[in-house]
């Protein structure tokens, strides 16, 4: 409900790709397509890679951010960065708890939280990840599943912060599997999310939200997703690092 009320977010997730100069050449392509977005366009790429991002999005409505951050704000803690050193070089966003991240090093409940505090602390947005397996669903527990990481994840953040505070719903079995989510399973979790927020802060509160939608969205199945009321834009990986679909995603956000 009260969709008017969010201005859709579409995010790409590059994850381990492209290099500065591939980069720099993707986004000059991107450019010109999602200049009339309707939506916030946002760009969360390999940190290598994001002077050369920031350099050729600038004065464009492409944001740039990053994919993770640390939990703590410096220290010895080899190989990682900070949320006070992504916010030094201007990004605006950091992708904290993505399945990946909790898959394959470690990622907790409670290390999602501690990063997720430190991104908000730090001044960027979170672009907060949940989502269950494809053995959770088939036990009939992705709702508890939802509910437990994303109420850990917020734990102690306030109603002023979840205001920086983007969730994006992604299925573990539909990432880069090409199987999506059908549009009402997609909606029926985004609206336990925002139940979740309501019941967590206030109705008014979790309407301002913007939850999203990730897994294996492309320009063929996102009119139908961001149609749904509780689905306020996109997380995607393959299909953003493609100028033409991630421009027809963006394109998808006129018809809300
Ligand atoms: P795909 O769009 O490649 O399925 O990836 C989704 C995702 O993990 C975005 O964070």
């Amino acid at each position: 409900m009260n969709k008017a009320l969010r201005k859709p977010v579409i995010a790409g997730n590059w994850k381990m790709n492209l290099t500065p100069d591939e980069t720099a050449a993707l986004i000059e392509q991107m450019k010109p397509l999602v200049a009339d977005a309707a939506c916030d366009v946002v760009l969360c790429v390999p940190f290598v890679d994001i002077a050369a991002a920031q350099a050729a999005a600038a004065g464009s409505n492409i944001q740039i951010g990053a994919q993770n951050c640390h939990w703590a704000n410096s220290g010895a803690f080899t190989g990682e960065i900070s949320a006070p050193m992504l916010k030094a070089i201007g990004v605006g966003y950091v992708i904290v708890g993505h399945s990946e991240r909790r898959t394959y090093f470690n990622d907790s409940s409670e290390t999602v939280a501690a990063r997720t505090r430190a991104a908000l602390d730090a001044g960027l947005t979170v672009i907060l990840c949940v989502g269950e397996t494809r053995s959770e669903r088939e036990q009939g527990i992705t709702q508890e599943i939802v509910r437990t990481q994303t109420k850990i994840a917020l734990q102690g953040v306030s109603a002023e912060e979840l205001k920086r505070v983007i969730v994006a719903y992604e299925p573990v079995w539909a990432i880069g599997t090409g199987l999506t989510a059908t549009a009402e399973q997609a909606n029926e979790v985004n609206a336990w999310i925002r139940a979740l927020l309501a019941e967590l802060y206030s109705i008014d509160a979790a309407n301002g939200v913007v939850i999203q939608y990730g897994g294996s969205m492309n320009a063929a199945n996102a009119g139908e997703l961001l149609a749904q009321p509780d689905i306020d834009g996109g997380l995607i990986g393959g299909a953003s690092l493609k100028a033409q679909d991630f421009s027809a995603i963006i394109k998808a956000t006129y018809f809300f």
